[in-house]
Formats: structure tokens, C-alpha cells, sequence
């Protein structure tokens, strides 16, 4: 589908409560099918990828119910060893989430099992979890370090591993496999990926703990059933992150985003948008279910100015880049980013795609391997046809640049918002 979005006049204002956070909703589902009991779950996020990691577990024999009206999820949970052999591959769509933390889980059930997805995700690299896959013990096949991947029964031994790059669903795969480990495991990282998985492992009473110095965790082999889950999710930051860009662009906006998760392994859009001197501020926090949460108030910036980033603050807003990118064009001045090849491998080759959109716009943006540089001149000229290639947070960042282009932004395969957030057309009214 192609959506043509014009210029839009009016600013961001009232408040709005995004849907639970994708990863967290990931992470319940899986965790509580993992347990022993009935979870119940609230303001689980309804969107392509969380379908996925719901049809394939239930082609797992883990049986769910999931209230379409209320985003009320009920999951039986089948322990770790209770997985069913299922009768075809797994299909996991576009979601390497899915995809990463079900071989893990996967991996040490002691199933025969073939994971495999899209042609988008059959692109995503997955030697970074077959290689510490084999090492922990798991038996797997793939024909190119890629999916499908196909697991047979094998019994866990333990890890000690240093992650080549940050990544929270690399480290939980490992975690999942390693709770049914015969001895500790280890996974260390150069930077602070995400950390739901140990926090939500955790109260489930798991034995998984993160370092104190440096980034990553160790994890004990399991001896009791995982308890099931009764909880309610944050607010997913990284939707809110388009939210947080329109309302700083729109002149006159006064927007609150309510109960939005603000675990600081997710913040770093926050930093990065108040460094260029956008008007956010955190209000009312406090904590759902183990993880931070406040109501985030955004008013439209007087002045943008471009800034650099790189290290730990990649990592910690490292799908934020397409809304970010959008915000530094509009800005004044050069924005520059390292560290970020990270970008390449995500659902789409975020630098590329979204350097070819934006020189299409009109925007100057120059591509490093690992990065890039805008130069930011306040304005995007606008007028032509851009394309989402089948990444949903390309397909949000084009309707962000679209917002105070010069002329309309006509985007094609716009419907591939509805993988994460498919309330976004209508917050902003588009
Ligand atoms: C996720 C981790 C990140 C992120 C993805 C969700 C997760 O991926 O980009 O959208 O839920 O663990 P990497 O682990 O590849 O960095």
C-alpha cells in the first residue's frame, strides 16, 4: 500500500499510552509458555511480530488465549522440556526476535525443530547464535549461517562467551538455552544491551544476574519449574520514539506519552533528542513489573543542532536510528554517527536504505561503514515517492520526515507499520 502524507499543520497535543513494549512482549510470552502454571500477561503489544512468536508457539503445543479487544493474554505454560515436536517449520515472519530467542528455547527442549521466516529475515545474520549455540551443546543445522535452522535433540552443557557485538537477543538466546544447562554460564558483552530478560528470568525465579563491572550476565542451570507470570507491560519506548520526534517538530506541541517503559539500556533516544535540544522531561515515575516507567512529556524544540554520537549511547538507542535520522535532518548543522554497523543487519540495512530515502527527500547524508553524517538545514524538501523495504521503522521515519517536508511524501509498502505499532496512523491522524 502506498500512503501519501502531507505536510501536517497542526501540533502534538494530549496524551496517548502506546502499547506494551515489543521486547517485553516477546520475552512474557516465550517465558511464561517456559514456565509451569497459567500466565496472564496485560497490554500485551498486538502486531505482525508478536503474531509470530504466538503461531509458532502454538504450533509447540502451548496452548494461549489473547483477548484482541483487551491485549489480555492467558498462556499455559509447558515448563522447558515441554515443547511438542511440531509437524512443519516454524515460521517466524519478520521477527528475529521471535526467531533468536525461540532457538534458545528450542535448542535444549530436546526437540526436533526447524525455525525459519521471511525472506527479509532469511537475510539476518545467525551465526551469532548458531556458533554459541554448538559451544553450549545444542545440534544445528543451517545450510549458510542463516535460516532456516534446523535443531535436533541434544543435551546443554554450559558457556563462557564474549559477544562480538551488543545484542539482547543473542545474549537471551544463549540465557534461555543455558537454563537447562549442566553447570553456570557466562555471556559478556561489549556494551549494555538490553537487559529485560534477565529482569523478567529473574522474577520468575530464575538465577540469572547481571555483572557488576561491564556489560552482559551468568546464569545458573535451573532446578525448579519457572513461576508463571501475572503482570502488566510497560509502554513501548522505541514507538514512542516516533512520537517523542513528531511532537519535538511539530511547532506548539505539548504531548504526554503515558506509562512508557524507561529502562536505561532503552533511553538512549531521550539523551540523544535532548542533546540536539529537544524539551522532554520524565513525570510520574515509577515501576511495572520490574521495569522503570514514567509518563514522558515532550514540547515542541525551539532549536535543533546537530550533535555526534557513538560507544555505549548506539547501543542503547540502536532502533531509534530511522526516527533519529529524521530529526537531525530537521535539525541545524552535522549530526555524525560510529560505531552504529550494527544498523546494516536490522530488518532492513538501515544506513542504506534510509541514506537513499533521504537524498531522495532532498536531505545531504553521507554513509561511513559504520555510520553516518547529515548535514541537518532545518528543512526537507519532500515531493517524491519513498519506499519502507519492509522495514516498519522505515516505513514510520518517512511519514516523520513527511510531517514539515516542503510538499507531500507519497510511501510505499507504508502498511509494514503494523509489524510494531499499528496505532500510529491514527495518533497522528494520518
Ligand atoms: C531486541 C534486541 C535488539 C533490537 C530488536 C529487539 C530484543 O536486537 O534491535 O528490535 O528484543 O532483544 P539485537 O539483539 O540484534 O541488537
Amino acid at each position: 500500500m502506498t500512503q501519501t502524507i502531507s505536510p501536517r499543520s497542526c501540533p502534538l497535543t494530549g496524551t496517548y499510552r502506546p502499547e506494551g513494549d515489543k521486547s517485553l512482549s516477546h520475552r512474557a510470552l516465550l517465558f511464561a509458555s517456559l514456565a509451569e502454571g497459567e500466565s496472564t500477561i496485560r497490554r500485551f503489544l498486538i502486531g505482525g511480530v508478536t503474531r509470530a512468536m504466538l503461531r509458532c508457539l502454538r504450533a509447540l503445543g502451548v496452548e494461549w488465549t489473547l483477548d484482541e479487544e483487551s491485549h489480555v493474554l492467558k498462556v499455559k505454560g509447558v515448563g522447558l522440556k515441554g515443547f511438542k515436536t511440531p509437524d512443519a517449520p516454524l515460521d517466524c515472519g519478520n521477527s528475529a526476535t521471535t526467531f533468536r530467542l525461540l532457538a534458545g528455547a528450542v535448542a535444549a527442549a530436546g526437540i526436533e525443530c526447524t525455525l525459519d521466516g521471511s525472506e527479509g529475515l532469511r537475510k539476518r545474520p545467525m551465526a551469532r547464535i548458531i556458533e554459541p549455540l554448538r559451544i553450549l551443546g545444542a545440534e544445528v543445522e543451517s545450510a549458510d549461517n542463516r535460516a532456516p535452522l534446523t535443531f535436533k535433540p541434544a543435551k546443554m552443557g554450559s558457556i563462557n562467551y564474549v559477544l562480538p557485538v551488543a545484542s539482547a537477543q543473542v545474549k537471551s538466546c544463549l540465557l534461555l538455552a543455558a537454563l537447562s544447562g549442566n553447570a553456570p554460564s557466562a555471556i559478556l558483552e561489549p556494551g549494555p544491551s538490553r537487559d529485560h530478560t534477565e529482569r523478567m528470568l529473574a522474577a520468575m525465579s530464575a538465577r540469572v544476574r547481571n555483572f557488576s563491572e561491564g556489560y552482559g550476565a551468568v546464569v545458573l542451570p535451573q532446578s525448579e519449574p519457572l513461576k508463571p507470570l501475572d503482570t502488566e507491560l510497560a509502554g513501548d519506548i522505541s514507538s514512542a520514539a516516533f512520537l517523542m520526534v513528531a511532537a519535538t517538530l511539530l511547532p506548539g506541541s505539548d504531548f504526554v506519552l503515558e506509562k512508557v517503559g524507561i529502562n536505561p539500556t532503552r533511553t538512549g533516544i531521550v539523551d540523544a533528542l535532548r542533546a540536539m535540544g529537544a524539551e522532554i522531561t520524565f513525570e510520574n515515575e515509577t515501576e511495572m513489573a520490574g521495569e522503570p516507567v514514567a509518563d514522558i512529556r515532550i514540547r515542541a524544540a525551539k532549536s535543533l543542532s546537530g550533535i555526534t554520537i557513538q560507544g555505549d549511547l548506539v547501543v542503547r538507542m540502536i532502533d531509534e536510528f530511522p526516527a533519529f535520522m529524521i530529526a537531525a535532518a530537521y535539525a541545524t548543522g552535522e549530526t555524525i554517527v560510529r560505531d552504529a554497523a550494527e544498523l546494516r543487519t536490522k530488518e532492513s540495512d538501515r544506513i542504506a536504505i534510509m541514506a537513499a530515502n533521504l537524498q531522495a527527500l532532498g536531505v545531504e547524508i553521507e554513509e561511513y561503514p559504520d555510520g553516518f553524517r547529515i548535514q541537518g538545514t532545518g528543512k526537507i524538501p519532500g515531493g517524491v515517492t519513498v519506499h519502507a523495504q519492509g522495514d516498519h521503522r522505515i516505513a514510520m521515519s518517512m511519514a516523520l520526515a513527511a510531517l514539515r517536508a516542503e510538499a507531500p511524501v507519497a510511501i510505499e509498502h507504508f502498511e509494514m507499520l503494523n509489524e510494531s505499532f499499528p496505532d500510529f496512523p491514527r495518533v497522528l491522524d494520518l
